[in-house]
């Protein structure tokens, strides 16, 4: 038994010196003093020794675990420094290097965008005001004259953010799909006073993604109410906006359309810059683009913001963001703007 006893302490030392890692470390360990393990296996059999064999044994026993414990902590700490003299080596930097210049950054063109309109908007009077980007159905259809099942609603696919049962419902909460529930949102808050304010802000639409048309967009809304607000104003105001956004050459069209927020509606495009009147994808061909639904707040919606509409009228526009930028600066496709694209970016 002695014998085998100095057998298995040769031969696990040996096995120990073999391991390289800490995988076979714990292997060694299950091997050689684990539950089931060869020593621990010999210390039980000392029971079938003659009786008065049993105390050398088990001492001599005991002295073998002692000394493979230490040799297993030992071969482990051991394993633990090279383990990290290689991660070192790994990772080594070469402090020498040049390092790469960072570029100072500067504002996204949407951003810059808005900024423009905004301050040609701030030269006629208006003042911003937020409104929130998570919209009740309320706020985005049922106040701007749209009752569920309006035909009219079909006009905006929404994502709605509750669940299917009360989309299309007063408890349906949705992103907004334009800046319109903004008016209803102002009227509330400053009625009776005359109101002129815009209404910058990101809207959603369920919709396939084009050269034209992004599912999120940019939209500045435009609210002007007080007494014997007329339809020259509004378009007096977006001739005058074209005229500053594009200079003297930027034209407006203006067309009759239909929102179920304002009546009489209409749409304004903007000549295309890009084909100059040719025909281009961006216009789909007919050299104009639209930039703007607009319109005068119908009687209903005045009621809705508080305002009586014997009294009180206004105008209301949606313009575009990201379209008017693209004619200024002659980008064709929408999608550039977020597709995060540096070399598109750099350029403004
Ligand atoms: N909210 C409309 C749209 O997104 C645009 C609009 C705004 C029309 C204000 C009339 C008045 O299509």
């Amino acid at each position: 038994m002695l014998e085998q006893l100095s057998q298995l302490e040769k031969e696990s030392l040996a096995a120990l010196e073999a391991v390289k890692d800490s995988g076979a470390l714990a292997e060694w360990n299950r091997r050689y003093l684990g539950k089931k393990g060869a020593l621990t296996q010999m210390l039980r059999s000392v029971g079938q020794l003659p009786k008065e064999e049993r105390p050398a044994f088990g001492q001599a026993a005991n002295k073998v675990k002692v000394a493979l414990e230490a040799a297993y902590e030992a071969r482990m700490e051991e394993l633990r420094l090279a383990d990290t003299a290689q991660e070192l080596e790994r990772g080594a930097v070469d402090v020498t290097l040049p390092g790469r210049p960072i570029g100072p950054g500067h504002l996204h063109i949407t951003t810059q965008t808005l900024r423009q309109i905004y301050a040609i908007f701030a030269q006629m009077g208006f003042q911003v005001y937020e409104s929130p980007d998570v919209e009740t159905d309320e706020m985005n259809f049922e106040l701007l004259n749209m009752p569920p099942h309006h035909p009219a609603r079909d006009m905006w696919d929404t994502f709605w953010v509750s669940d299917e049962a009360s989309a299309g419902s007063a408890q349906g909460v949705l992103l907004r799909t334009h800046t319109s529930p903004g008016q209803i949102r102002v009227m509330r808050e400053r009625c009776p006073e005359p109101i002129r304010v815009i209404l910058p802000g990101k809207c959603y639409r369920y919709e396939q993604i084009t050269a034209r048309a992004e599912h999120q967009f940019y939209q500045v809304e435009g609210l002007a109410v007080g007494h014997g607000i007329s339809m020259t104003d509004l378009i007096g105001t977006l001739t005058e906006f074209a005229h500053r956004f594009y200079g003297a050459e930027g034209r407006i069209r203006i067309r009759s359309s239909y929102f179920p927020f304002t009546e009489p509606s209409i749409e304004a495009d903007i000549d295309c810059i890009i084909c100059h009147g040719e025909g281009c994808r961006v216009c789909k061909y007919s050299g104009w683009l639209e930039v703007c639904g607009a319109g005068m707040v119908h009687p209903v919606v005045l009621e809705n913001g508080g305002y009586d509409p014997e009294e009180w009228s206004g105008f209301a526009f949606g313009l575009g963001v990201e379209r008017p930028a693209m004619l200024k600066y002659d980008i064709d496709d929408i999608r550039l703007f977020y597709g995060n694209d540096l070399r598109f970016l750099r350029q403004f």
